[in-house]
């Protein structure tokens, strides 16, 4: 397995160019079974996440044809759809989940493998079923399998989700796109990713879809879709991330190829720990300061509050603050295991229940390291960039899930990393 050799510590600087998101390419490639033609979509970030989906897209019958070079695939459906997502593959990647609605919706039926849990917590899918069975959806779960299928086609109504739900919000917007007559769903996840990527991309396919409320979406079901093309935007939390780097190595970082508008919350704490910046259209310019201030309490929220895949990352950058910070966890019920990591490297930090409590002015000095999961392994690379000395990141198949490149994008921006194989 792969490892990181870290030597520390290392200022950012330079300008780097933020790679497609990870987590609005997934809704959208799901979507793509909802189409007879071939459909384009471009600017796909070159991550695990994305290999498994077309992977998925493929083994049901759809021709997948793929262009590394610029990031971009046509997907073309073929005559035989067989409509089973294997355990396999869906055990790797959660999002596998996301064909179920459009799969339901277009060929009436479904076997897609329950999703494991995974290491930040139990990540049921309680309200994807509920709201798909709302729309008409029979299912029943069989050897860890979930046998769906509908007699004629699904039925729009009016639902409003129980609790906030990135995933069960997407499955149920694809799954509306062919249920006959009008779908409004109520309190939905309004990430960027679903209210302006996904919703434009099914906009430019002919789906009359419309927010007509903050968190409430109105959909008209269709028969078909039209052909298209369509670029995915810019990764926020890569984004995000590159942003904590700058700011915790008293950096210097121009980044490009992402709305900073869509992170203002985030750009706003970091401005409170002492970092500079300046936006501009497609751009972020941020200046860190030697003295980094702590934020006395940080909570994760839906969007647009603080994100939760960026906890991991500014708990790494409030150990070196001036004072203590409290990072209170509330989408997921174990997202600290990065906590013991960072403890390896010197951090003092104190977990009470969905709280940690971080003691500041941590002088990191450099260890051997095990990744957990996606963002709990890039705020190991973040800590181990200011450690003083070598670090060891194993297992960093965790970050070839999500992150495009990072070792040849740090190593540019005066970073001393090496991937080990
Ligand atoms: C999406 O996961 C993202 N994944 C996650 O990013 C992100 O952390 C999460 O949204 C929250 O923003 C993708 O987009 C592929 P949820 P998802 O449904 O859809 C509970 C990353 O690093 N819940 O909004 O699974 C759930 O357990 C990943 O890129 C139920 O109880 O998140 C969690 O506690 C990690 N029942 C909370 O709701 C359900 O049916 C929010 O989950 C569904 C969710």
């Amino acid at each position: 397995m792969d490892k990181f050799l870290i030597k520390g510590p290392c200022k950012v600087k330079g300008q780097v160019n933020i790679s497609g998101s990870k987590n609005a390419s997934l809704p959208i490639l799901a979507a793509t079974l909802l189409f007879d033609k071939t459909v384009e979509i471009k600017n796909l970030p070159r991550v695990r996440d994305i290999d498994t989906m077309l992977e998925l897209i493929s083994s049901l019958g759809f021709l997948v044809r793929r262009n590394y070079k610029n990031g971009s695939v046509k997907i073309t459906r073929l005559k035989k759809i067989k409509t089973i997502a294997s355990y396999s593959l869906v055990k790797t990647m959660r999002a596998g989940i996301l064909l179920l609605g459009p799969l339901v919706a277009k060929y009436k039926k479904a076997k897609t493998s329950l999703p494991g849990g995974c290491l930040i917590g139990a990540r049921p899918i309680n309200y994807h079923l509920n709201v798909l069975k709302k729309l008409g959806m029979q299912y029943s779960i069989k050897k860890g399998y979930i046998n769906a299928y509908i007699k004629t086609s699904l039925v729009g109504t009016t639902i409003k989700f129980p609790k906030i739900s990135v995933g069960a919000t997407e499955n149920a917007i694809l799954a509306s796109c062919f249920a006959k007559g009008k779908t409004i769903l109520k309190n939905c996840a309004i990430e960027p990713e679903i209210k302006k990527d996904l919703t434009n991309f099914l906009l430019k396919a002919g789906v009359p879809i419309k927010w007509i409320g903050k968190r409430t979406i109105q959909i008209y079901g269709v028969k078909k879709l039209k052909s298209i093309s369509y670029s995915v935007m810019g990764d926020r939390i890569e984004c995000g991330t590159f942003c904590v780097a700058a700011a915790m190595t008293e950096g210097n970082l121009r980044i490009k190829g992402f709305n900073p508008k869509l992170i203002k919350t985030e750009l706003n704490l970091l401005k409170k720990t002492g970092a500079k910046i300046k936006i501009y259209k497609n751009e972020i310019h941020i200046i860190g300061s030697k003295k980094i201030k702590n934020i006395k309490f940080l909570q994760t929220k839906e969007y647009d509050g603080f994100p939760t895949d960026l906890q991991a990352q500014f708990m790494t950058l409030l150990c070196k603050a001036e004072g203590r910070s409290v990072i209170s966890e509330n989408i997921f019920e174990n997202r600290f295991m990065h906590v013991a990591e960072l403890k390896r490297l010197g951090a003092k930090i104190l977990i009470k229940k969905n709280k940690a409590i971080i003691e500041g002015k941590t002088k990191f000095e450099g260890a051997e390291l095990m990744s957990s999961d996606l963002r709990a392994s890039v705020a190991l690379v973040l800590a181990a960039i200011v450690a003083n000395g070598i670090s060891i990141i194993n297992r960093i198949y965790h970050l070839d899930r999500g992150y495009e490149n990072i070792e040849k994008k740090l190593s540019k921006l005066g970073v001393n990393i090496k991937r080990i194989s």
